[in-house]
Formats: structure tokens, C-alpha cells, sequence
């Protein structure tokens, strides 16, 4: 972990997100793949590439997108699909270049999930690994769908949604806790460790006590996002109310 940077508000976050893509994307040695996240966190950040795609400076055409997660369960058309999120997100010439054969998402609703795990892993291996990964981080402490327990040697795999993370994400199936998935199949924390970079963002005061203990707590699966301590070459970058517990130190 070697940079802890706070930010005014989620824009400002942004700009600084997407320094860091631009030059992870600049420097991969073959065709650069982009970890992807979906959940609120990175919203500004895809705003501010399509953005920068619409005045010709930033382009995902050409690279790799692999999503960090997948809910399972939900019908092939469901808005919240997370497949169909970072197509509405990201892909096409209208949006940032990405074409929809490089966005790459864990077939969750597979009749044999470790199957389709194994399969997920090894499309990251010929993409030639991830060169920059986004990650939100959960008010529990999960990164990707790894929630508390999960083994730091864990790689794709189906999960099983934490009541507080259903709850947490009833906001995006408008209130109706019913709605949301209680399975998922996410990255591992393994998988994860193995992105060359990472750019973890967390805003807001419910994640303040998690941004702690990843950042100086023990490194425990009671708390998945410590395992990025391990990882040399981390970015988490909060706005002042995720910050707001570190000086308590
Ligand atoms: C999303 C994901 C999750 C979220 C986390 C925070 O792909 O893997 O770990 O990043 O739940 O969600 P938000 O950003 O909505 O607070």
C-alpha cells in the first residue's frame, strides 16, 4: 500500500482515478485490460472517460475490460445486471470506445459455476493478467463480493451475499431488499492481488471504519480489503468523510 490520497469531493477523485488509468493503459507492455468495478464508487470516473472520449483524449477501444463481479440470478435483461451497467457505462463509441467484445464479465447464471469460475480465470490469464484494477470497498470491509471470512488464497468464485451488502445495494434495486441477489460470483482476493495496479475509492462516512481497518488494521479475512497491505502498488483515494476516522489513531 504506498499512497493514501483525500479529495475534496468525488470529481476531484476522479481526475485522479483516471491519471492513473491513463498511465497504467500507457505503459502495459501488450494490450493493456482494465479491472472494472460497479456499485456507486467508480460512477464519476466512467463519467469523466466518456467525457474525455467525447473530446477525443481517452479511448478504451482496443483494450480489455474485466469486471470485478457478477449477481446471479437476476433476469438476462435486468437493468442491474452488472454486465449490462458497464455496457451502459462504458461501451461503445458513444460512451469510451470499449468494444462490447472486450468486456469481460463472470458468467454467473452458469448451470456449473466453478466451471465457469476456472473459465473466467483463465480469459484474465490470456488477456495477459490485469494492468490496473478499480475496486470500491464495502462498509464490511469486502472487496470485489469477498466478504468477511473469505480466504485471501480464494480465486473466482460463487458467493453468498452478506445481509448488510443486500441491504446496502436495495438502494439500486429501488428499496426492494426482495429484489436484490443473494448470490454473486466475484474475483477472488487472490485473483484480485495479481492486478499490477490497483485504485481502490471509498467515499462517504459509512465507509470511514472500513477505510481504517483495511489501511491499519491487521491483515484478517475479517476484513478482505487488509489483504491490499500485501499488494505493492495500491491507491485508495477517499473523500474527507471515508477519511475521517484515520487520525484517530
Ligand atoms: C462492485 C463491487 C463491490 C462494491 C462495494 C462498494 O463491483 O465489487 O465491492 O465496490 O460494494 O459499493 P458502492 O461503490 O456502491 O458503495
Amino acid at each position: 500500500m504506498n499512497l493514501v490520497d483525500v479529495f475534496a469531493d468525488p470529481a476531484a477523485i476522479a481526475a485522479a482515478a483516471v491519471d492513473r488509468i491513463e498511465a497504467a493503459l500507457a505503459a502495459a507492455e501488450a494490450s493493456p485490460t482494465l479491472g472494472v468495478a460497479t456499485g456507486s464508487s467508480p460512477g464519476a470516473v466512467y463519467e469523466l472517460l466518456r467525457a474525455k472520449h467525447r473530446e477525443g483524449t481517452f479511448s478504451l477501444d482496443g483494450v480489455s475490460a474485466v469486471a470485478l463481479d457478477e449477481y446471479r440470478g437476476l433476469p438476462a435483461a435486468h437493468e442491474q445486471r452488472y454486465r449490462t451497467v458497464l455496457r451502459r457505462e462504458l461501451v461503445g463509441a458513444a460512451r469510451t470506445g470499449l468494444r462490447e467484445e472486450d468486456l469481460h464479465v463472470p458468467d454467473a447464471d452458469a448451470v456449473d459455476p466453478e466451471t465457469a469460475a476456472v473459465h473466467f480465470e483463465g480469459r484474465i490469464t490470456a488477456l495477459g493478467g490485469v494492468d490496473l484494477q478499480l475496486l470500491g470497498l464495502g462498509a464490511n470491509g469486502h472487496i470485489g463480493f469477498n466478504e468477511p471470512g473469505t480466504g485471501f488464497d480464494a480465486r473466482t468464485h460463487l458467493t453468498t451475499l452478506e445481509d448488510s451488502t443486500r441491504r446496502a445495494n436495495a438502494r439500486f434495486f429501488h428499496g426492494d431488499l426482495s429484489q436484490v441477489p443473494q448470490y454473486a460470483m466475484t474475483q477472488g482476493l487472490a485473483t484480485i492481488l495479481e492486478a499490477r495496479e490497483i485504485v481502490l475509492i471509498a467515499v462517504g462516512a459509512e465507509k470511514a471504519e472500513a477505510v481504517r481497518a483495511m489501511l491499519h488494521g491487521p491483515v484478517t479475512a475479517d476484513c478482505p480489503a487488509s489483504v491490499l497491505q500485501r499488494h505493492p502498488r495500491v491507491s485508495v483515494l477517499l473523500d474527507e468523510a471515508a477519511a475521517s476516522v484515520l487520525d484517530e489513531q
